[in-house]
């Protein structure tokens, strides 16, 4: 494996070097690189320092000119507007700097000179309750973000902080009790596992529920159940692992679907974190960090007040006795700086708990748990919307049933599919197959594609469409990489001619997928992976108008312009590919 600087990297050096040379008391000033559209390379950092210079900016421009290494990367450079330079690469350049990254299985994507270990928490439903979409965006945002990191070669360890503990849980027990045959199998021989569980649980749900609020007695019974769960009581133990193993089945039925791999060793929920409450409570208090107030154990912020003016404090333990959300996350945090000695904490989890977090966070940092060298960050998303440009809901004012939002985005994508499908001579299993893949990808890019704070409207005619900022149009360029390839039924030999001088649009396309490692990085640091998704929809739309422009296997260069035009595509496949694997979505070969 070698990694490949890309040739934006290198000439960002090269520039820097020159900077340098011209002004020797701006060593580390930043060339201000961006690629551009009058020449590859456009370097504005000039402007800055002949400000600070006080020197007038064309001329110092003139100098960093004059200071640039002359070598083959290089094909043209010159001073334009104000003090701009624009920078050209040579055609040679940017086919060998490929060509070394296609030796590569990493396409010459570097790994971290320094790994840490990264804790993240995402995928987190509450045990028996339905799935929404906000689940959706957790597990899928989550997902993508741990295996760019993992790419990356940082150590992650995933987290999914289910909702398996609280007072809720006594009440379903209780009537677990009561009601012994409630969470029973019957065999049905076609139902859906995953179905038949939920339905079961809610069930359970509604039936506790209903009993909660109208009988005293059992809201008696149900808060001691409570007491008995935290003493670890057997018999309660045993009914509360029938509910969360009966949830279970549920959520790997909807991750199943999802396509998401879920480990259940990494599946840590509230729960996880009981035998630490006591002993966070104690510590905080101890420190000074949390205070007795009205009978609660609260922290307390300078900057964290109600409309009435009054501080809102984060309760650790409550009047009654209980722990709630807060203590549970700060005792996964010590677990997690102590004992998984993560360096990095991020949390995949919607806006609305912002404050949550932050107080969390706060609370850590005073405690200790959280140090100088640890990094902790909620990565909070927005809401997905209904057509009406309102949170989703049902027309009866219910969440929408995440599984049934799936099956539609299959069921629409494999239409799609169908039709196109056909007429190349798909199998009906290979159209079934192929709908799956794109109607899961398009919900899964939708989500991705739009960054991270941001709503969106659930869309499924948009997002299934074959032109637009799609999976589908992204999975459509990858196939038509393979059938180029199918076409040539294996004599195809894709190999890279550096000599051979490249047209625009293959320049273009080249420069792209150089960009490759280099937008990997800008993911890794700022947790943004609509930044892969938009390079990945670039990267389709510059291998399309290059199909379009020009002709493979019929180049009028002869033998090393086919070659080297099949050389391309291939990398553009691949990259392709490496950058979907990433997002969790997958690539038919026959589209
Ligand atoms: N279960 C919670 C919910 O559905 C999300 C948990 C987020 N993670 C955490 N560590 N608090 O809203």
């Amino acid at each position: 494996m070698a990694s490949v600087a890309s040739l934006s990297a290198s000439l960002q050096q090269r520039v820097s070097a020159a900077l340098a040379a011209a002004v020797p008391s701006a060593a580390d000033a930043d060339p201000l690189l961006r690629r551009s559209d009058r020449a590859d390379f456009q370097a504005n950092g000039v402007l800055g320092l002949a400000k600070r210079a006080k020197a007038n900016p064309r001329e110092l421009a003139g100098q960093v000119l004059a200071a640039l290494p002359a070598d083959d990367v290089l094909a043209g450079a010159e001073v334009s507007g104000p003090g701009f330079l624009n920078l050209t690469v040579s055609d040679s350049a940017i086919t060998a700097n490929l060509a070394a990254r296609a030796e590569d299985p990493r396409l010459g994507v570097p790994l971290a000179a320094e790994p840490g270990v990264t804790v993240i928490d995402y995928a987190q439903p509450n045990v028996a309750k339905e799935m929404h979409v906000g689940h959706l965006r957790s597990s899928v945002i989550g997902d993508a973000i741990a295996k760019i990191l993992e790419f990356g070669g940082e150590r992650v360890i995933r987290r999914h902080h289910i909702g398996d503990w609280g007072t809720n849980f006594g009440m379903l027990i209780q009537y677990l009790v009561e009601h012994p045959h409630e969470l029973d199998h019957t065999e049905s021989a076609d139902a859906d596992a995953g179905e038949a569980s939920m339905s079961r649980l809610d069930r359970l749900y509604k039936g506790a529920r209903t009993l909660f609020d109208a009988d005293e007695g059992f809201k008696e019974r149900s808060r001691r159940r409570v007491v008995d769960l935290q003493a670890g009581d057997p018999e309660t133990s045993a009914l509360w692992q029938q509910i969360v193993d009966e949830s279970k089945i549920y959520f790997y039925s909807v991750y199943d679907k999802l396509d998401i791999d879920i480990e259940d060793a990494d599946i840590v929920g509230e729960s996880g974190y009981n035998d630490m409450l006591t002993e966070t409570c104690d510590l905080l208090e101890k420190a000074g960090v949390a205070v007795w107030s009205n009978g609660a154990l609260c922290v307390f912020f300078d900057d964290v007040k109600g409309k009435d003016g009054e501080p809102v404090p984060l309760i650790v333990r409550k009047a009654d006795g209980g722990f709630g959300y807060a203590a549970t996350d700060l005792s996964a945090v010590r677990n997690r700086t102590g004992d998984l000695h993560a360096n990095t904490l991020l949390y995949v989890v919607d806006v609305r708990q912002a404050l949550h977090f932050k107080m969390v966070f706060d609370t850590a940092r005073r405690a200790g748990w959280l140090t100088d060298d640890v990094t902790a960050r909620h990565l909070p998303f927005g809401t997905v919307l209904g057509p009406d440009g309102k949170p989703f809901k049902t027309r009866a004012g219910k969440s929408v049933r995440l599984e049934d939002l799936l099956d539609e985005a299959v069921e629409r994508a494999t239409a799609v599919v169908r039709e196109k499908g056909e007429k190349i001579g798909l199998t009906d299993e290979e159209i079934t197959a192929n709908g799956r893949q794109v109607g899961i990808g398009a919900v899964k890019y939708a989500d991705l594609s739009t960054s991270l704070g941001r709503d969106y409207v659930f869309d499924l005619d948009r997002m299934v469409s074959l032109n637009g900022d799609t999976s589908v149009y992204i999975q459509y360029a990858y196939a038509r990489v393979k059938s180029i390839f199918r076409k040539g039924g294996g004599d195809l030999k894709p190999a890279p001619h550096p000599e051979v001088p490249l047209a625009q649009a293959e320049r273009a396309l080249g420069l792209h997928l150089d960009a490759f490692g280099d937008t990997l990085a800008e993911v890794a640091t700022t947790y943004e992976p609509h930044r892969l998704a938009s390079y990945l929809f670039q990267l389709a739309s510059l291998f399309t108008t290059f199909y379009e422009q020009c002709p493979v296997l019929t180049a009028e260069g002869g033998a090393p312009q086919v070659e080297n035009r099949l050389f391309l595509s291939d990398l553009t496949a691949r990259t392709l590919h490496q950058g979907l694997v990433l997002l969790g979505i997958r690539t038919p070969d026959r589209l």
